[in-house]
């Protein structure tokens, strides 16, 4: 029985990879995804999001449009996810009928699991803003949502700053609302992402495929590894990139490719060198309860596997 997942992105190419992976695996029943701003802004968010399904062949997937800026904050992050990300992802315009679906995408992940069975997995990999908006909004959906997966978080060493990741830090109070909503979590964070990289190589053996979602995935890993050896090359590992959210979606599939830890963990929103970091107490010090399975590992040939066995697949 295919597990049901909401995807929640800010389409940018490894959320590109990871719509790609979570539609056509047939261990998954992607119930829809909501945009976020992220990466790049949320129109391009969104239009990316939309491509990527048309491209596929599936445009039935549902999109929903949701919040343009971070709860509190302004923060917007420029330069680095543009050689990485780009605003347009390199895939046509829409031709196949995939289409944006009226309403806000908080309105929509409050209605949905309100109306579920309690079986749908959330996973958020971009900032938290639409997750969090939509627990404050109607707190009664929390219930229902029966883990959240997320990609996000780093405890050795951030990405955006020296303490945090980009998802985290782009809306701290949004993540700190939703790893204390008090439901079953999941953290990919840069500790296993950046263990489980994607190399030219295997670019080339993704595009050897010959599907849409093979040829797709080997233009975004280039570009990807272009970007990192640019701007923070992978430590020994050049020509190689994370594609940090489709391992998030592959976690979903095979929980077996990640290694955790359940910890405490929660997010820094006042200090000024460290805000948007994921605090992990691995040694509890805090006195506070576990909250999240954080991932300090990943296996990443499996990962590689996983990649060119189901983007091989058409729709
Ligand atoms: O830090 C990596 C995360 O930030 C990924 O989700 C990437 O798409 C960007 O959103
Ligand atoms: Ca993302």
């Amino acid at each position: 029985m295919p597990t049901k997942v909401i995807l929640d992105v800010d389409t940018g190419t490894d959320d590109a990879v990871a719509l790609m992976t979570a539609a056509l695996s047939p261990d998954i029943e992607l119930v829809g995804a909501t945009t976020v701003n992220g990466n790049t802004t949320i129109d391009y968010t969104t239009e990316n999001t939309l491509r990527v399904f048309d491209w596929i062949g599936m445009p039935q997937v549902p999109v929903y449009r949701g919040l343009d800026r971070p709860i509190v904050r302004s923060q917007v992050a420029r330069g680095m996810a543009t050689r990485i990300h780009g605003d347009l992802l390199d895939l046509p315009e829409v031709s196949h009928g995939a289409t944006l679906q009226p309403g806000h995408a908080v309105d929509w992940l409050i209605e949905t699991y309100l109306a579920s069975d309690g079986d749908i997995v959330l996973c958020p990999v971009g900032p938290l803003t639409n997750i969090a908006m939509a627990i404050q909004k109607e707190p009664r959906i929390v219930d229902a949502i029966p883990e959240i997966v997320i990609m996000g978080g780093a405890h050795d060493h951030g990405n955006m700053t020296a303490s945090a990741e980009f998802n985290i830090w782009l809306d701290p109070e949004a993540a700190r609302i939703v790893v204390n909503c008090g439901r079953p979590i999941r953290m990919v964070p840069l500790d296993a992402t950046h263990r489980a990289l994607v190399s030219t190589e295997d670019a080339a053996r993704l595009r050897a495929l010959g599907t849409p979602a093979g040829e797709a995935a080997a233009r975004f890993v280039l570009k990807r590894i272009d970007g990192y050896d640019a701007t923070q090359p992978m430590p020994h590992r050049p020509g190689a990139a994370p594609v940090h959210d489709a391992l998030a979606v592959c976690a979903i599939i095979d929980p077996t490719i990640l290694t955790t830890d359940f910890i405490p963990v929660d997010v820094e929103v006042h200090a000024e060198l460290s805000l948007g970091r994921t605090v992990c107490d691995f040694r509890f010090r805090s006195g506070k309860p576990a909250n999240v399975h954080f991932a300090t590992d990943a296996d990443e040939p499996k990962f590689v596997r996983m990649l060119l066995e189901i983007l091989g697949r058409t729709a």
